[in-house]
């Protein structure tokens, strides 16, 4: 399966922060924004990955990250010049994608649960069209929204209704088969111009091929779309890494975990970052996981 990061957009929510630089560049305590969905990516044994964002910002990400060799990755690169829809992602993307199922994840999403990996490798051997992934919100009108039988098969899906028929909030991490291509490419702009990309989940819906995983209770889904709801992800990452030493989302640690990268590799990343707390941790984790002579 490959991956996707969709990572452009104005971030005109969080203006004036976002007036300089992208959204999903932006700090979430201890590191930036995109290091969150990349983890969800990487936890899914995804490591070829395609990185779409604007003219301005797409050469930060690429500072940022490079060829993702460091990572044992492959991170390629794509423009979108405008925010025409999630969905665009596919059309932009086609090449890259090639003849493989492919993952989806926005990169302003932030998750955090226990067993993840687990849940995403079992979504993954699944995939039968298409996979969303659920969470209870309060605030669902916000959303896409989604009704599921007990199995988990999709019954109906709205983005942002005004009276949602469930409290099943769409978020923003989509598995799909190959279809997507096509189906992405079939779409006729919504209303306001944009590739929805539930229109993609409506099509898979039609044809019986929707399924929702639904991240429980002891999930986080974080939002980081205005000022508070960014610095409250922020805050909650810094109370979960502070009360148990582990951090989130520390993409150098999960190579690690994953095999991507061996110990002294995931040691020197370390020491490149060795002046900020990060980097300590990186090569502590590098230590603890080296086979002792
Ligand atoms: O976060 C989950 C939600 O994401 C889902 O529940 C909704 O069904 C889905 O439509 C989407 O809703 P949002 O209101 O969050 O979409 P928004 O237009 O804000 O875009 C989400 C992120 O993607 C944002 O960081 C900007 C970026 N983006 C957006 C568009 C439209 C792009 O990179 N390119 C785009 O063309």
């Amino acid at each position: 399966m490959k991956g996707i990061i969709l990572a452009g957009g104005t971030g005109s929510r969080l203006h004036p922060i976002t007036q300089a630089t992208s959204k999903q560049l932006l700090p979430v305590y201890d590191k930036p924004m995109i290091y969150y969905p990349l983890s969800v990516l990487m936890l899914a044994g995804i490591t070829e990955i395609l990185l779409i964002s604007t003219p301005e910002d797409l050469p930060s990400f690429r500072r940022l990250l490079g060829a993702g060799e460091q990572f044992g990755l492959n991170i390629e690169y794509a423009l979108q010049y405008q925010p025409n829809g999630l969905a665009e992602a596919f059309v932009i993307g086609r090449r890259f994608v090639g003849d493989s199922p492919v993952a989806l994840i926005l990169g302003d999403n932030l998750f955090h649960g226990p067993g993840f990996s687990g849940v995403l490798e079992q979504a993954k051997s699944d995939l039968d069209g298409c996979v969303l992934f659920g969470y209870r919100v309060k605030d669902a009108h916000r959303y896409g929204v989604a009704e599921v039988d007990a199995a988990g098969n999709l019954l109906s899906l709205e983005e942002k209704p005004a009276r949602p028929r469930s409290d099943r909030a769409v978020t923003g991490l989509y598995f799909y088969d190959n279809d997507v291509l096509d189906i992405a490419a079939s779409l006729k702009p919504s209303a306001r111009g944009e590739l929805e990309i539930t229109d993609v989940n409506r099509r898979y819906l039609q044809q019986h091929r929707a399924r929702m995983v639904d991240l429980g209770r002891g999930f986080a889904w974080l939002d980081t779309g205005t000022h508070d709801s960014l610095l409250e992800a922020g805050q909650f990452v810094r109370v979960i890494e502070d009360r148990t030493g582990v951090r989130i989302a520390c993409v150098e640690e999960i190579a690690l975990r994953m095999g991507y990268i061996d110990a002294a590799h995931c040691h020197a990343l370390g020491e490149k970052l060795a002046k900020s707390s990060y980097g300590e941790y990186v090569m502590s984790v590098a230590e603890s996981m080296s086979v002792a002579p």
